[in-house]
């Protein structure tokens, strides 16, 4: 089935994400669920990839995608078991410049992976604010925040579009992976500039797209749920972030993510289309 409708794509993405949270392998064919296109792109087993969010359900494969997007040894260090899922695309923990005392906003959380990063450095007198839309997401990560008695990090259930955060209440908003299963991509960044102190910045990590999407893989609802089909190009998100008010946006591609990226949908022609990319701006 193709989809174009924004609520049945909504509600794959957080049927699959639902189950990723359960543990039930990722990327095992059945993301999308009975909304699924059907395609097999993407559909292969956990790991499938080194630069995108299909994740791992096997700790030693997540650990390995973790380290293939950016992540150090020393980061993976006495992380909860589970909060990586290898479901990043980069690493927002590497652009964010966090400082002790800042409360930081990770838009679409998962199992709180950034979120604990963060809270290491922004220490005791700062804050993680994780906001992700599937509630089974939201309990595993508030589940892992017990398991090491993280205290500085809460997590929200809510949508980045509609952002369950008060105007002006954070330094940095982070995410990864996630803007780009966003249908309304504009109003992601709007709700980042009113939750941002003036001043604030925005260090995220996402895929998007080198060129414009052909129409049946834009319509792959399953392709949308597994962060493909959505990807905006960066022209187009780089002027949604001016849009919004954002000064110095700046989407950048990773060198060599566009080919790992095809090689891991052989089913899919993807070559040039999409690439894993970090996201700046600042609030002035
Ligand atoms: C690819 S995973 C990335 C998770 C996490 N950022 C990480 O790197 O481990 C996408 C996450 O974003 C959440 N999500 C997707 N769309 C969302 C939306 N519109 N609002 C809130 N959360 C969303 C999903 O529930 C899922 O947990």
């Amino acid at each position: 089935m193709h989809a174009t409708d924004a609520g049945i794509i909504r509600t794959t993405i957080r049927e699959r994400y639902a189950r990723t949270a359960r543990g039930a392998v990722p990327g095992d064919g059945t993301a999308g669920g009975s909304t699924a296109s059907g395609s097999s792109a993407g559909g292969s087993k956990a790991g499938c990839c080194e630069s995108g969010c299909c994740g791992s359900t096997d700790p030693a494969q997540a650990r390995d995608l973790a380290l293939k997007v950016g992540y150090t040894p020393k980061e993976l260090q006495d992380m909860p078991e589970g909060a990586n899922m290898g479901l990043g695309c980069g690493n927002p923990q590497a652009i964010a410049a966090l400082r002790p005392g800042e409360t930081v906003v990770d838009l679409g959380s998962g199992g709180g992976f950034d979120c604990f990063l963060a809270a290491r450095q922004v220490g005791d007198a700062g804050h993680v604010i994780g906001v992700d839309m599937t509630p089974e997401m939201v309990e595993k990560a508030r589940r892992n925040a017990r398991s090491i008695g993280c205290a500085n990090v809460s997590f929200r259930l809510g949508e980045i579009e509609h952002l369950p955060v008060a105007d002006g209440e954070a330094d940095v908003v982070i995410s990864n992976c996630v803007v780009n299963l966003s249908t309304d991509k504009a109003r992601v960044f709007r709700e980042a500039f009113r939750v941002l102190r003036p001043g604030g910045r925005i260090a995220m990590t996402d895929i998007v797209a080198l060129a414009d999407m052909p129409g049946d893989i834009r319509r792959d609802v399953r392709l949308h749920a597994e962060c493909v089909a959505g990807a905006e190009t960066v022209g187009r998100l780089e002027a949604m972030l001016a849009d919004a008010g954002f000064a110095g946006a700046c989407v950048r591609p990773s060198p060599g993510s566009a080919e790992k990226l095809a090689a891991m949908f052989p089913n899919v022609d993807l070559k040039g289309l999409v690439a894993s990319a970090v996201i700046e701006a600042v609030k002035r």
